[in-house]
């Protein structure tokens, strides 16, 4: 048992837990995830697990995204992303939804199936009945062979390496790296992105790791946050767009890892309910990077202010505004609104994962979830 401990200690890379090794890898393995795929500098984009099915992709009618939990958020973000760019209508599901409500699905559909596992048992059963029906069938898994990964027609790995802390944080980031490629290599062919704006996301592809690593430079900041708040007995988080599957993951990382009622919303909605619940003891995250939705989101943010609300703010580098309105503020790098949620995470990953630890709770495994849900 001693050496149990000692191998897991040294698999931990000296981090206290592997979720922080995790979340501290991820400039590494959003690189991971894009090498020999993309190359910027030349211009190109190429995924060779796709390549054959280039013809279906640029002609499908519409793309559906299966997937659970956090693979699910990453989904959302992927929506947006693909509308935008392949303009391909996307809907997405949750898997265990899908699998049940005899959906109408067939030829001309193409599912992507989102995992970190690959072996979620919803996914898997998902994405069969799909197959079934005709439909192509995509798979985005992080574990090489997987069942997901087996049944998929075709698809792109992530190359996030294996991810040991319950809740998802390296994998989620691979996942909206390849997404985002896989959105980008379906437009370039189907001719729905202009030249100039292709390259000027590869540019931005190639730089994002080295701004994950500068957002993770705040994780002291982030932790004496992490303090003030840790004894609130709810938190709110609110994004728009491109953020707002952000927010739903950092409410979801917060619940898992620190056992606070947390809930995500797209925030213009909370004037329909969550509002209601805000006081000045409830704090609120904005996820409020500059991007066509800032300004609206300030308005969010004056809002909450009214109400007494705490407002903590994740914001580019150099706002002017929103500082002077939130009770504390996180300054990320600037990033196309693609991909800023790539960087727009870090810090709820690290929120969560500080409140976790200052609570004293076993982060690496949270009570009652397990790592990969593999029965009904
Ligand atoms: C479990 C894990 C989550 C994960 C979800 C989906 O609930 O605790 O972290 O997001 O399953 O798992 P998958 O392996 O399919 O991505």
């Amino acid at each position: 048992q001693k050496l149990d401990i000692e191998l897991t200690n040294i698999e931990k890379g000296g981090y206290d837990h592997f979720m922080l090794k995790e979340i501290f890898e991820q400039p590494q393995t959003i690189f991971d995830s894009m090498r020999g795929r993309l190359d910027a500098k030349n211009g190109k984009l190429t995924l060779g697990g796709i390549r054959d099915h280039m013809d279906v992709l640029t002609k499908a009618k519409r793309i559906i995204i299966v997937a659970c939990g956090t693979s699910w958020h990453a989904g959302l973000i992927a929506e947006y992303m693909i509308e935008e760019l392949c303009r391909i209508p996307v809907e997405v599901e949750y898997a265990s939804e899908f699998r049940y409500r005899n959906p109408v699905v067939g030829e001309g559909d193409v599912i992507i199936a989102v995992s970190q596992s690959g072996e979620t048992a919803d996914t898997l059963v998902a994405m069969e009945s799909a197959k079934q029906q005709g439909a192509i069938i995509l798979g985005v898994c992080n574990v090489v062979g997987s069942s997901i990964a087996r049944l998929s027609h075709a698809g792109a790995y992530t190359h996030a390496g294996p991810e040991i802390g319950v809740a998802s944080t390296k994998a989620f980031t691979a996942q909206l790296a390849v997404l985002c490629l896989m959105g980008l290599k379906i437009a370039a062919d189907k001719g729905s992105i202009t030249q100039q704006r292709f390259q000027h996301l590869l540019d931005e592809l190639q730089d994002v790791s080295e701004k994950v690593g500068t957002a993770l430079e705040l994780n002291e900041q982030v932790k004496a946050i992490a303090a003030k708040y840790k004894n609130a007995r709810d938190f709110l988080y609110l994004g728009r767009g491109y953020n707002f599957p952000v927010a739903l993951e950092g409410a979801l990382k917060l619940k898992e890892i620190s056992y606070i009622h947390a809930e995500g919303y797209p925030a213009a909605e909370m004037k329909h309910g969550p509002i209601a619940l805000v006081d000045e003891q409830l704090p609120v995250v904005f996820v409020a990077t500059r991007d066509s939705y800032y300004e609206k989101i300030v308005s969010n943010i004056q809002e909450i202010k009214a109400r007494k609300g705490k407002v903590i703010a994740i914001v580019t580098e150099g706002d002017q505004i929103i500082p002077g309105m939130a009770d504390d503020v996180i300054e990320v790098p600037e990033a196309d609104e693609l991909v800023a949620p790539m960087i727009s995470v870090i810090p709820l990953q690290l929120l969560a994962y500080h409140i976790g630890v200052l609570k004293g709770y076993d982060v690496d495994k949270p009570r009652n979830l397990a790592k990969s849900v593999t029965v009904e």
